[in-house]
């Protein structure tokens, strides 16, 4: 059967490969401890989950509007100002989405004309890659240096690039990093969007894990409605990441524009899941989640020290990013990991070429299962750096 060359060309879905790599182990018999995975642990509230009661009306199964539920989207422009100061207007600078990894990727299609330019980070979320791969964009990317907080010089891209980019993604809180980003940030990247007329596409989906310092929003920056959006999404805050909600915000053109995508393409959330995600907005964060990830934060951050590996402990996100001793290959790790000591870890490699040489760790299992983590990986250990 024929396939696309662009299929061909497609690197496989890194978690999706660790998925069937960890299946592989576990039919031998062996249980693998995955702290791989970004998925959060810890069941979403249970007014949330009630909810989903409204499933019981016959009209709760019809298409939902195409914008989303009004009432989310209130919701939403509420949870700006109250969180960050922020006035939006929810018809025109609100849409609500299926999740955010897939409209990440259409608001590529929305505002990059074909044989257009989108600008990435490297190491960064894999599906800024897919406009590239899908649509046929080229991609520059930005690489973020350890030593500059993982922040991107924007001098990094050419002029020439810059004339031709329509979109850059940027993604703080940060993942893989766990950076955050000063509001000086925000304000020297609108400059330049401002500068160059790119899309800012900002990634906002770890705004509640932050351990050490505040989430800042792109849209702080006055001036920022004029060339940037928002994502958000219901999955990591609240624990909803397998019920697909999330929100795309800011600018009205580029709203209007992926709203036009998304409208072609898709068909909306289900009404119940936007019902739940309105009581979720109005709950805020998960206090209790985030302090045991705090808590498992603190004791990985001594286990890992004590394995011997050099690193400060990011101020955000559910993961370490761990620099490998002697500039060991990441995959290679992950895989001598997962053999010897049925332990998967994400290779840094999957978050692009800057991410060779790190392994990233997730936090998203509970205590016990991190300490049998770590006790397997100290046994492993003098396995693992043997040449
Ligand atoms: C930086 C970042 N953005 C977006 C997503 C996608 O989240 P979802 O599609 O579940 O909304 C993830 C998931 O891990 C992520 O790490």
């Amino acid at each position: 059967m024929p396939v696309a060359q662009r299929i061909e060309q497609m690197p496989a879905y890194v978690f999706a490969e660790l998925a069937d790599a960890k299946a592989r182990i576990e039919a031998t018999g062996h249980r693998v401890i995955d702290l791989g995975a970004s998925d959060p642990d810890w069941p979403p509230h249970p007014s949330v989950v009630a909810a989903l009661a409204f499933a019981q009306e016959a009209h709760a199964h019809r298409y939902p509007p195409y914008r989303g539920w009004r009432p989310l989207r209130e919701a939403v422009a509420k949870w700006y100002h109250r969180r960050f100061g922020v006035q939006l207007d929810p018809d025109r600078e609100v849409l609500i989405t299926n999740g955010s990894k897939v409209a990440l990727v259409h608001l590529a299609l929305a505002v990059v004309d074909p044989g257009g330019l989108v600008i990435v980070p490297d190491p960064g979320y894999p599906a800024y890659r897919m406009p590239g791969y899908l649509f046929g964009y080229s991609l520059r990317t930005l690489e973020l240096d350890p030593r500059r907080g993982f922040l991107p010089d924007f001098h990094q891209v050419k002029a020439n690039d810059w004339e031709r980019a329509q979109l850059i993604y940027l993604n703080y809180p940060n993942n893989p990093t766990g950076a955050i980003a000063p509001l000086q940030f925000w304000e020297q990247a609108v400059e330049w969007a401002r500068r160059w007329d790119v899309v800012i596409c900002s990634d906002l989906a770890y705004v509640d894990m932050v351990w050490d310092g505040r989430a800042t929003s792109v849209l702080e920056v006055p001036a920022a409605k004029e060339c940037a959006v928002e994502s958000l999404t219901f999955s990591k805050s609240y624990s909803m990441q397998g019920w697909r909600l999330g929100a795309v915000v800011g600018n009205a053109e580029v709203i209007e524009a992926l709203y036009k995508v998304e409208s072609q393409v898709n068909a909306g959330v289900f009404l119940p899941i936007q019902r739940a995600g309105v009581v979720a907005l109005e709950l805020g964060p998960q206090e209790e989640a985030l302090a045991a990830y705090r808590a498992r934060r603190q004791w990985m951050a001594e286990a890992l020290e004590a394995l011997g590996f050099a690193f400060t402990p990011p101020p955000a996100t559910l993961y370490f990013w761990l620099p490998l001793p002697g500039g060991l290959d990441g995959k290679e790790y992950a895989q001598q990991l997962l053999r010897r000591a049925h332990l998967l870890v994400t290779p840094g490699e999957a978050f692009g070429e800057a991410g060779r040489h790190f392994v990233r760790v997730s936090l998203t299992r509970p205590q016990s299962e991190l300490e049998r983590a770590v006790a397997a990986w100290k046994e492993a250990l003098p396995l693992l750096v043997a040449p």
